[in-house]
Parts: C-alpha cells; structure tokens; sequence
C-alpha cells in the first residue's frame, strides 16, 4: 500500500499525540456527564477507541453508518442512514465521532437527526477538518487536525474501501484515482 502513497501527512506519532490531547479535553468537559460516544462507521473506529483510551470516566458507546461517499473522491451529496443507534438518546450528551469533516454535509446530517431526537447536547470531535471544503455550515468542536482540501487515506480513511489499515495519514497519488 506504501507505494500509492505520495507524502505522509502525519506519522503514528503525531496522530497518537493528537489523541491523547483530545481524550484529556473530552475528559475535563464530560467526565461527569456519562457521555454517549457516537462513532460515525467506519473511518471513525481507528480514532475514537484510541481517544476512549484517554478518557478515565464512565462513557457509552454507540454506532452509527451514512453513506455519502459513494466510493471515490468526490462527495456525491445526499446521504443515506446505513445503520442506525440502538440507544435511545433522549436528555443524553452525545460526542459524535467523525474521521474528516469535508463539506459538511455529513456532520449536518447526523447532528440533525440526533437533535431531533432529544439529545441534551450534540458536540463533534473530528480527527481531521478540511474547513475550505466547506458547502454547509457546520462545526466541529474538538479537532485534531485542520488540513488543506486534498484526498488523504490512513488510519480508517479510505478510497474504495482500501487503505484505513495505514498506521499513518497520507496524501494518495493521483494516478491511483485519475
Ligand atoms: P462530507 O459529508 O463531505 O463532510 O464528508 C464526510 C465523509 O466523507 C467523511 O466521513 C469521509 O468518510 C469522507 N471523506 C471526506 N474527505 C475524505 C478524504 O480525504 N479521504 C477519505 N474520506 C474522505
Ligand atoms: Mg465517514
């Protein structure tokens, strides 16, 4: 896999370092909350049980899959739920865990549908934000990361499925998608 990687973005050590930074500021803002960790599958797997590891307090975990990529680089615009909550979410404080913040889209989505619901709070912690890719207006609170607006894979981000095993974040070469 290496070699379709044209430049490592941040190495494993940087990205456990930015881990355990968001842990320890999850940790202060919730640790009495009993949090619902809301893990956006599958890219936010890798990063949401490192940063759990960070947080010494009681938490619940829980899934959820939307599908907006449909397998390439661009983002296709409409979302579907693949696979929904099986906690009810009403009056709770939920962190929503998403790999990348690209246009937005997602994260609205999923916010959206979890507000309806009656969650007491909804906040993001996103690894990595591209906040120039931008097409709706959305924020993440807790971000490991800004980045410029380019196709990264590695450590759960993927490009048709491939590539989230990578220990590292990294640029994939253009010739791979072109
Ligand atoms: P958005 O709805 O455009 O913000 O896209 C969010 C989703 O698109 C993320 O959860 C990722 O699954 C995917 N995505 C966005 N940018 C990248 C990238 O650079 N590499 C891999 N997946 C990405
Ligand atoms: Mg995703």
């Amino acid at each position: 896999m290496d070699q379709d990687i044209d430049r490592i973005l941040y190495s494993k050590s940087d990205i456990n370092k930015a881990c355990i930074r968001l842990g320890q500021e999850l940790h202060q803002a919730y640790h009495d909350k009993n949090p619902v960790i809301v893990c956006v599958l599958t890219g936010g797997v890798f990063f949401t049980t490192d940063i759990v590891r960070e947080m010494d307090c009681n938490l619940e975990m829980n899934f959820i899959d939307v599908s907006s990529y449909h397998g390439g680089t661009e983002s296709s615009g409409s979302i579907d739920l693949v696979r929904d909550l099986d906690v009810d979410i009403k009056d709770r404080d939920i962190i929503l865990m998403e790999d990348i913040v690209d246009t937005g889209r997602t994260l609205k989505y999923i916010k959206d549908l979890l507000s309806s619901r009656g969650a007491a709070s909804v906040s993001t912690c996103a690894l990595l934000d591209k906040p120039t890719s931008r097409l709706v207006e959305v924020r993440a609170e807790y971000v490991g990361f800004e980045i410029p607006s380019e196709f990264l894979v590695g450590y759960g981000l993927d490009y048709k499925g491939i590539y989230r095993n990578l220990p590292y974040i990294g640029i994939l070469k253009s010739d791979v998608y072109t």
